[in-house]
C-alpha cells in the first residue's frame, strides 16, 4: 500500500507492539481509552488515520470480553476516522478453541468473533498458531495465519541437546501440530491419550511412542489453567522418562495455573509473547522467545503487497 502505516496498541500486547514497531522504525501510534461512570468504554485515536495502513494490537486474552470488545470499538473508530485499510492483529485468538458445536444449544463462538471484527470495520486479520486451523475458514475477509512453531524449534535445538530427545503431543488433536514441532527440531515424537472431563481437568492413558528413558519436550498450542501439561507429567514420570521440557506457543496461565505449574518438576518452560507475561507468573525456568521479528516481517509484507507465504510455516 502506497500510504504510511501506523500501529495501535488496545492494551493487552504493549511488549510484543512496541517490539514490533521498533524493528519497523516507528512509534506506537497513541489512543485513549476511558470509561464512562455507566461502565460503557470509548476509544478514541489521538491522531489522523485518513487513508493510513493500519495496523491494531490486541490479543484476546484476560480480560478476554474487555479487550475484545475494546478492539471493536477501536476498529469502528478508525473506519470512521477514514482509514485506508484496517488490519487487526490478534496474536492470541482465544475463542478459536470454541469452534465445533459438540453440546446441544451453544454458540459456535469463534465464527461469531470473526463476524464481528468484520462488522467493526477489520478489513484483515494477522494472527498465530489457531487452535484449529479449520477456524481460518470462518473469516469472510482475508487472514494471516503465522506460526511461531520454528522459533520455538530453533531455540529447542540451539539450546538443548536433541540427541536423547522426543517431542510429546498431549493429545491426538495435537499431533499434527507437535509432530511439526518435532521434525523441525529433529526430534522423534510420542502422542498421549487425553480426555478433556472438564474446563481444567483432563484424563490421560497411553503413550503412544518410546519415551522410557528418554528426556521429553511436552509441546501444546496453549498452556490455559495448566490441567493438560500437569497430566502429561504425571504420565510420562509413570512411563519412565528422565527430564522434563514444556512448550507451547500461547501463555494463557489462566486460573489454577501458576500454582500448578510452580512446583512441577520440569527443567524448562519455553512460550512465545502472543500472550503478555506478567511479572506475577514468571515461573522459574520460563523462556520467553518473542515473535516480533516474525510478526514485523508480515506486516511489513502486507504494507508493500509482498508475498508472506513463507512465513506460514
Ligand atoms: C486443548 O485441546 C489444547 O490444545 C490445550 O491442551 C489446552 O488448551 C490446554 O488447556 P489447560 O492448560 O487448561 O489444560
Amino acid at each position: 500500500m502506497k500510504n504510511a502505516m501506523k500501529i495501535f496498541c488496545c492494551g493487552s500486547n504493549p511488549d510484543l507492539a512496541e517490539q514490533v514497531c521498533t524493528r519497523l522504525g516507528l512509534e506506537l501510534s497513541p489512543l485513549a481509552i476511558s470509561r464512562f461512570s455507566n461502565d460503557n468504554l470509548s476509544v478514541q485515536i489521538l491522531e489522523s488515520v485518513r487513508e493510513k495502513d493500519v495496523f491494531v494490537f490486541q490479543s484476546l486474552a484476560e480480560p478476554v470480553s474487555h479487550n475484545l470488545v475494546t478492539l471493536l470499538i477501536t476498529l469502528d473508530a478508525l473506519r470512521s476516522a477514514s482509514a485506508g485499510r484496517i488490519t487487526a492483529v490478534i496474536p492470541y485468538y482465544s475463542y478459536a478453541r470454541s469452534d465445533k458445536k459438540d453440546a446441544p444449544r451453544i454458540s459456535i463462538t469463534a465464527r461469531l468473533i470473526a463476524d464481528l471484527l468484520k462488522t467493526s470495520g477489520a478489513d484483515r486479520v494477522l494472527t498465530m498458531d489457531l487452535h484449529s486451523d479449520q477456524v481460518h475458514g470462518f473469516f469472510s475477509m482475508p487472514v494471516d495465519h503465522l506460526t511461531a512453531i520454528p522459533l520455538l524449534a530453533d531455540y529447542v535445538k540451539s539450546h538443548y541437546d536433541t540427541e536423547n530427545l522426543v517431542a510429546v503431543a498431549t493429545d491426538a488433536g495435537g499431533a499434527k501440530r507437535a509432530a511439526h514441532f518435532a521434525e523441525l527440531a529433529g526430534l522423534s515424537l510420542a502422542i498421549i491419550d487425553k480426555r478433556r472431563i472438564s474446563d481444567t481437568e483432563v484424563q490421560q492413558g497411553h503413550v503412544v511412542g518410546e519415551v522410557e528413558g528418554r528426556d521429553v519436550l511436552i509441546f501444546d498450542d496453549e498452556i490455559s489453567t495448566g490441567g493438560t501439561i500437569l497430566k502429561t507429567v504425571e504420565t510420562l514420570k509413570k512411563a519412565g522418562v528422565r527430564d522434563i521440557l514444556v512448550g507451547a506457543v500461547h501463555p494463557v496461565l489462566c486460573g489454577p495455573a501458576i500454582q500448578r505449574l510452580k512446583n512441577l518438576d520440569i527443567q524448562g518452560l519455553l512460550v512465545s509473547n502472543t500472550v503478555d507475561v506478567p511479572p506475577e507468573k514468571e515461573l522459574p525456568g520460563l523462556q520467553i522467545i518473542s515473535a516480533a521479528p516474525l510478526i514485523a516481517e508480515a506486516i511489513k509484507r502486507i504494507h508493500t503487497g509482498d508475498s508472506i507465504g513463507e512465513l506460514f510455516h
